[in-house]
């Protein structure tokens, strides 16, 4: 308890120094702790890391064949409660019992995770000895399921040493971890290809999560058929998930301009910056979304539009798996982390919710508009792929452009009118501020550096959209 105390003491001291921005302080252009390799002060490398994946219809079967091929001889199968009633997970199973693989079902998976959910299902991971993981759900299962093969492969861990600073430690993965195959069921949070898993860490009320290549899935099997059973709202919010993942990373600081630059590759962050590799799939992913994202949402049959929001699902994690994210990541954490009374239609939950994907997409206009200034091309690029008419347009104009075709795209989705549609008002912007402050990680990656009243207008401009 004590030393949980000492840490909430140490955060709050890192969250005044996060928010001046003065050379000494500012985290976004500071300088790195002691020379690196190449003597530089910036990075000078980027890599690109991401899972195996494996896309095709039905493609799912396959799976216990996998885990043979593996020699899997005790399988740890997760998925949320919601899920495990689904064709998806009977699927699965059918597939293990046809090829003789031994499993057990762990359905407790919390949708949005907390640490506690998290720490459950490290538990029954630490408990079963398992030899393989298999999460078959959403963002939220392949997370956890993450997070219980880290564990229980480095029993004797506390469960702050792998997370992401300067919430925990943020310490590297260096002991060897089970396969672990993802079948997404969602199109949205690309989780399958990437080394990230988000929690909600229940005592600062804000997300945060544990990010090294180490944990990414062995194998994603990517198949459309399991996004004919998602509801609408899920599609569409996991699917705004899509878009920022996308836009973000493509207006991410370039990886050049990230510091420090690190002393040894294993502490080159996932998360490095814009790079030309994860540029390619960002603006991929984005045409996508462009193209399908309203068929998907609208009818539940349109096979060729789900199946292709479920590429673009993996296409932007690639690319923001390597790159990052930035300010509209950075502002949702604390934007579910505080929910009030909001419960999200078609998400069948006992306590209050603020979907991933609605959470991020609520504040795109404001931080695409504050983000506008500094690499103002970038900005006007994506909104004429969203189907902004951008001829005319100056350098000047990026910002509003890009904002206004974003407030268009999701009154067409029927989305709520901003923050105070779903609970918050003027008086929570300096909790909703003092949430953001502690996620540097992603924060710092925006191309402009923001202040502390910065990110108070943000939050403000986004109350209402339309
Ligand atoms: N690891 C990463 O790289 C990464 C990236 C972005 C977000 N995330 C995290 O992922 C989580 C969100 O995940 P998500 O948006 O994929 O959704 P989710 O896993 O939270 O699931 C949302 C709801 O949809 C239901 N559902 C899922 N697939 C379904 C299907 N095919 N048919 C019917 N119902 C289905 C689930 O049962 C659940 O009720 C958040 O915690 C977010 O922070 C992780
Ligand atoms: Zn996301």
């Amino acid at each position: 308890m004590a030393a949980a105390r000492a840490r909430v003491v140490h955060l709050l001291r890192l969250l005044q120094r996060a928010a001046c921005q003065c050379p000494s302080h500012s985290h976004t252009y500071s300088q790195a702790p002691g020379p690196s390799p190449s003597g530089k002060t910036t990075d000078y490398a980027f890599e690109m890391a991401v899972s195996t994946i494996r896309y095709g219809a039905g493609v799912t079967k396959e799976v216990g064949m996998d885990l043979q091929n593996m020699g899997a001889k005790n399988v740890c199968l997760m998925t949320d409660k919601n899920l495990s009633h689904l064709p998806p997970v009977q699927t699965v199973m059918d597939s293990l019992v046809k090829n003789g693989i031994n499993f057990k079902v762990y359905d407790h998976v919390r949708v949005e995770p907390t640490d506690t959910s998290f720490m459950e299902a490290i538990e029954f991971a630490k408990k079963g000895a398992f030899d393989a993981f298999l999460a078959v759900g959403g963002g939220s299962t392949i997370d956890t399921c993450k997070a219980a093969n880290l564990y229980s492969s480095s029993p004797d861990s506390d469960f702050l040493d792998y997370v992401n600073a300067p919430i925990g430690k943020g310490k590297p993965v260096t002991v060897p971890l089970k396969p672990l195959i993802a079948v997404p069921t969602t199109s949205g949070t690309g989780s399958e290809t990437t080394g990230v898993a988000i929690f909600d860490y229940e005592h600062l009320k804000v997300k945060t999560g544990i990010a090294s290549r180490a944990i990414k899935p062995t194998l994603g099997l990517i198949d459309p058929l399991h996004t004919l059973h998602m509801p609408g709202r899920v599609v569409a919010n996991s699917g705004f998930d899509v878009l920022c993942h996308a836009l973000e990373s493509y207006t991410a600081l370039p990886y050049h301009m990230r510091s420090p630059c690190p002393s040894s590759p294993i502490t080159r962050p996932a998360y490095q910056g814009s790079n030309p590799i994860s540029d390619i799939w960002a603006v991929h992913a984005l045409r996508i979304v462009a193209k399908y994202l309203k068929r998907a949402v609208r009818n539940p049959d349109d096979l060729e539009a789900r199946s292709n929001m479920h590429l673009a699902s993996a296409f932007a994690g690639i690319g923001f798996g390597n790159a990052g994210v930035h300010l509209c990541h950075g502002m949702s954490y604390p934007i579910s982390g505080l929910v009030k009374t909001y419960k999200a239609k078609d998400y069948d939950m006992d306590h209050p919710l603020v979907p991933h994907g609605l959470s991020v997409v609520l504040t795109s206009p404001a931080v695409f508009t504050f983000t506008s200034q500094m690499f103002p091309e970038r900005h006007l690029e994506v909104a004429e792929i969203l189907g902004a008419d951008t001829r005319t347009a100056r350098r000047p104009d990026a910002g509003p452009v890009l904002a206004d075709t974003l407030r268009k795209f999701l009154f067409d989705l029927d989305v709520d009118d901003g923050l105070a549609a779903i609970g918050y008002s003027k008086a929570d912007i300096p909790e909703l501020v003092k949430g953001t402050l502690p996620q540097e990680r992603v924060t710092k990656l925006a191309p402009r550096p923001q202040s502390e009243e910065d990110l108070s207008a943000l939050f403000e401009a986004s109350m209402k959209l339309y």
